[in-house]
């Protein structure tokens, strides 16, 4: 069975190829390497010993999408190419509904024309928007998320809901993401941003390695217990693991069609002091750090309600925050450069 997973080379598609390798599934990699380095893939191969099909390519590009499907037996995609800096999309909101919903729209068409119709998103908890109340349940009606980032992967979900409507036979799955942290326990892949990092632990990582002076917390005034804001923060080998989960529930249930969602969480709230306290405790590691004004647009809590991954795919979030941070440790201390040349 060949999946295809676009945005592959990325951090969580190059985690998620490694497990579905592992799980005996046969992939097929699209990726442009707009946010991501064909090392990661090589690396992936180098620790499970297989191989995997590396297309460059863009989601955009229907001729090379067609290309593909002709090229190789797709069963499933895993739709991760996308934008995703969610403080840029601001300032690029048209490059976002391009590469995010439009080159949604450009994959879901060309999988019509194959009769393909296995198909799961990376979506993201910021789709509850500010409406909804924690933690955030399935049933939930989606929300109006501050960016256009967040806009992007509520007008896909819905998109979704309209192509099951129009086509008996699609099967969706939306996997509703959480903060995916961590690396690979090898060291070998992680998360490798460009440019300053947007996001908390790409940002305490390099401040541990000393390419970064200190930290910024964002706030410390929510009305939370330590005043800084808190996340669900979840090992991205697990997240990488529901993955595999979903696509077996869609082999398992051969009689599904339309589209379901999932909270991939562990249902604990964690906060920005809470992570700075257990990164240096259980890396040795001291990050310097200053309360800095909130940033726009950031709310004050947010998790997961992981019960129906938990019952329906059999899956659960299983590594500790140690875990998290030791193997985000392991990867940045080995790569202080990421996958550039060291
Ligand atoms: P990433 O940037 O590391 O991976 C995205 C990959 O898509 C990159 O390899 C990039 O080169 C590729 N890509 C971008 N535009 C493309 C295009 N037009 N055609 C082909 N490839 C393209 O990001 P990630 O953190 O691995 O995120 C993967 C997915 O998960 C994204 O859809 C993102 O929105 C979603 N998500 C991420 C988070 C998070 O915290 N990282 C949270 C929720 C949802
Ligand atoms: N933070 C800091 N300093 C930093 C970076 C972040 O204090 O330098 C704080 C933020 O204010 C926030 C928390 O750390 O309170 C987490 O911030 P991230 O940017 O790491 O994550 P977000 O929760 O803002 O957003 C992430 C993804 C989005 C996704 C969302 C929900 O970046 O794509 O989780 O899944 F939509």
């Amino acid at each position: 069975m060949q999946v295809l997973v676009t945005g592959g080379a990325g951090y969580i598609g190059s985690h998620t190829v490694l497990s579905l390798l592992q799980s005996q599934y046969d992939v097929v990699v699209l990726d442009n390497l707009s946010n991501s380095s064909v090392e990661s893939i090589k690396r992936v191969e180098h620790i499970t010993g297989k191989s995997v099909t590396f297309i460059e390519g863009d989601v955009c590009d229907k001729a090379k999408l067609r290309q593909v499907f002709s090229d190789y037996t797709i069963e499933s995609v895993i739709h991760f190419a996308a934008l995703k800096a969610v403080g840029e999309s601001a300032q690029i909101p048209l490059s976002y509904y391009q590469t995010n919903v439009h080159g949604s729209v450009c994959l879901l068409e060309v999988m019509q024309e194959n009769k393909v119709n296995n198909f799961i998103f990376s979506s993201s908890a910021t789709v509850y928007g500010e409406e909804n109340q924690v933690p955030y349940v399935e049933t939930m009606k989606l929300g109006t998320p501050s960016s256009p980032y967040g806009a992007t992967k509520v007008m896909v979900e819905r998109i979704l809901a309209d192509v099951a409507l129009a086509n008996a036979k699609f099967r969706g799955v939306s996997l509703r993401y959480f903060n995916p942290i961590g690396a690979h326990e090898s060291g070998m892949i992680g998360e490798d941003p460009k440019g300053i990092p947007n996001n908390l632990l790409p940002y305490v990582a390099q401040v541990a390695v000393g390419k970064r002076d200190k930290l910024s917390i964002f706030g410390d005034d929510y009305p939370t217990q330590d005043g800084s804001c808190e996340r669900d923060y979840l090992h991205v080998m697990d997240l990488a693991q529901g993955h595999v989960a979903a696509l077996d529930w869609l082999n398992c249930h051969g009689d599904f069609t339309g589209v379901e969602a999932f909270n991939l969480g562990t249902g604990n709230g964690v906060s920005v002091f809470a992570i700075v306290n257990t990164f240096e405790q259980a890396t040795d590691q001291r990050i310097p750090f200053e309360v800095s004004p909130r940033r726009a647009g950031d709310l004050a809590a947010f998790w997961a309600n992981a019960t129906k991954a938990n019952q329906a795919l059999n899956w659960q979030a299983k590594r500790s925050l140690q875990q998290m941070m030791i193997d985000t440790w392991r990867w940045q201390s080995n790569n202080p450069n990421g996958y550039l040349e060291q």
